[in-house]
C-alpha cells in the first residue's frame, strides 16, 4: 500500500529560494518548472555536507575517497529505484543533450548506410539533433513522427510506414517541455521492439510531474536531468545492461571499460552527485509505501495530484479570455501541468518583461529548443510562445496573481 504525504506549505518550507525577495520586497513566483525548478532544501544540505567534510577522487585508500565511492553507489541505487532500473545502468553525465550526444557517437557502429532512425516534432531538439548527427554519421536516413497540429499530439497515422523493417532507432519524448503533451512512447516503442530497432525515451520533462518506469516503456536509453526536478544542474542516463556493454564510448586508455563507470569520463560532479540523493529523498519523503521505489511512486503520485489541481485553475482562466492563444491537446490526452500560449497582438517578450517587472513572475519566452514545433506553427515573428510550468512548491494562490497580472497587461495595452 502506498499513501500520499502532500502539504504544499510543507513543500514550499523546503525551497529557500521562494524566501528570496526582489529589490522591491516581492516574493518570486516561479513558473518556469520546464526550465529548470529551484533546488529543494535536502539537496543543498548533500551538496554542502559532501563539501564541508571533505572532496576527493574515486578509489583512494584515504576516507574522504573511500567516502566518495561510496556516494556514486549510493546516487545510482536511488536512481534506479526511482526510474526502476539496476544501479549498474545508471550513468552520470553534465546534462542531457552532452550524453545524448555521446551515447549517439557510441551508437555509429550499430547503423550503416539506409537504416533509419525515427524521432519526432513534438521533441526538443536534444532527441532529435544527436540522433541526425549519427545518421550523418552513419549515412541512415532520419524519419519524423509528425505533429498532429490541430491535436497538439504526435500523428500516428502513418505510424506502421514510419516504424518499419530498415528503422534501427526509435527517439520519443515521454512528454513535450512546450506543450505538455505526454505521448505514449511505451506503444511506439513496442513497435519499435517488433523490428529489433534501439528506443530512446527522453524522460527530462516527465521525471518531474510523472512516475517513470524504464522496464515498464521497454526503453533501451533514457535520459533525465536533475535540475529539472529539484535537484542540481546534473544530467542521468540509464541503459540497459545488454545494450551499454556493447557500446564504444570514447574513453581514456586506463579509464574503466566497465558499465556503467565507461559513460562517465572524467572526473564527475561529485557535490552535484551527493545533491542529487538529497533530492530523491524529498521526493521519498512525499509518499509511503513499504520500499523505496513505492515511496517515489507515491510521492509522484502525490505531487501529481497537486499539479492536477494547479493545471485546471489555469487552463479554465487561459481558455477564457478570447486573446490568448493557447496550445494544449483536448481533455483526454493526458499532459504536465506545461502551458504554451501567445497573446494576441503582444510579443511573447514584451508580455513576459511585464510579469516580471510588475509582479516577479518568473516566465520564460521562446521556443525552448522544441524549435521544429516553431517551424510547424511559424510563431517566432511575435517571440515565440510564453510558457507557465509548474512545480510542487506552485499554489493556487500565485495562479491568482498571474491572472491579476495578465488583465493588467491586456488593460494596458487596450489604452495604448
Ligand atoms: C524535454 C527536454 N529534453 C531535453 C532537454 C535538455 O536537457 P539538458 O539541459 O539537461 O541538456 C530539455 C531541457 O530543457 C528538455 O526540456
Amino acid at each position: 500500500m502506498t499513501k500520499n504525504n502532500f502539504s504544499v506549505e510543507e513543500v514550499r518550507a523546503q525551497f529557500p529560494a521562494l524566501r528570496f525577495q526582489n529589490k522591491d520586497q516581492v516574493f518570486p513566483i516561479y513558473f518556469d518548472g520546464p526550465g529548470g525548478t529551484q533546488m529543494v532544501q535536502g539537496c543543498i544540505d548533500r551538496m554542502l555536507e559532501y563539501i564541508e567534510t571533505g572532496m576527493a577522487n574515486l578509489h583512494g585508500t584515504f576516507s574522504t575517497s573511500i567516502k566518495t565511492d561510496a556516494l556514486l553507489e549510493e546516487a545510482k541505487q536511488a536512481v534506479a529505484d526511482l526510474l526502476n532500473c539496476s544501479p549498474r545502468e545508471v550513468a552520470f553525465g553534465q546534462n542531457m543533450t552532452s550524453l545524448a550526444f555521446q551515447v549517439a557517437s557510441s551508437l555509429k557502429p550499430s547503423l550503416q548506410k539506409g537504416d533509419e532512425i525515427v524521432v519526432t516534432q513534438l521533441d526538443h531538439r536534444a532527441n532529435v539533433d544527436p540522433w541526425i548527427f549519427l545518421a550523418k554519421e552513419t549515412g541512415a536516413v532520419v524519419r519524423f513522427i509528425p505533429v498532429d497540429k490541430e491535436k497538439l499530439v504526435l500523428d500516428l497515422t502513418n505510424i506502421n510506414s514510419i516504424i518499419n523493417e530498415k528503422t534501427k532507432v526509435v527517439a520519443i519524448g515521454l512528454s513535450s517541455n512546450l506543450t505538455g503533451t505526454i505521448s505514449d512512447a511505451k506503444k511506439l516503442f513496442e513497435a519499435a521492439k517488433k523490428v529489433n530497432a534501439i528506443t530512446i525515451a527522453d524522460a527530462v520533462h516527465a521525471v518531474p510531474h510523472l512516475s517513470v518506469d524504464f522496464q515498464e516503456l521497454q526503453s533501451d536509453i533514457l535520459f533525465c536531468s536533475a535540475y529539472k526536478f529539484f535537484g542540481p544542474h546534473l544530467g542521468i542516463a540509464a541503459i540497459k545492461k545488454a545494450l551499454f556493454e556493447q557500446l564504444e564510448i570514447p574513453k581514456l586508455q586506463p579509464a574503466p571499460s566497465e558499465i556503467p563507470y565507461k559513460l562517465e569520463t572524467g572526473t564527475q560532479n561529485h557535490e552535484a552527485i551527493a545533491g542529487l540523493c538529497g533530492t530523491i529523498s524529498f521526493i521519498e519523503s512525499l509518499g509511503t509505501g513499504e520500499n523505496r521505489r513505492q515511496r517515489l511512486q507515491a510521492g509522484m503520485k502525490a505531487i501529481e495530484a497537486h499539479e492536477e489541481e494547479l493545471m485546471a485553475s489555469l487552463q479554465n482562466f487561459l481558455r477564457s479570455i478570447p486573446e490568448v492563444t493557447l496550445y494544449r491537446a483536448s481533455e483526454e490526452i493526458k499532459k504536465t501541468p506545461t502551458f504554451a500560449f501567445r497573446i494576441k497582438g503582444i510579443h511573447s517578450r514584451e508580455a513576459t518583461e511585464f510579469f516580471a517587472e510588475k509582479y516577479n513572475l518568473c516566465i520564460a519566452d521562446g521556443h525552448f529548443y522544441a524549435s521544429t514545433m516553431a517551424e510547424v506553427f511559424p510563431v517566432m515573428d511575435t517571440g515565440g510562445w510564453i510558457r507557465i510550468g509548474f512545480a510542487p512548491y506552485n499554489t493556487l494562490e500565485e495562479i491568482e496573481i498571474f491572472k491579476k497580472a495578465l488583465k493588467d497587461l491586456l488593460l494596458m495595452k487596450s489604452r495604448e
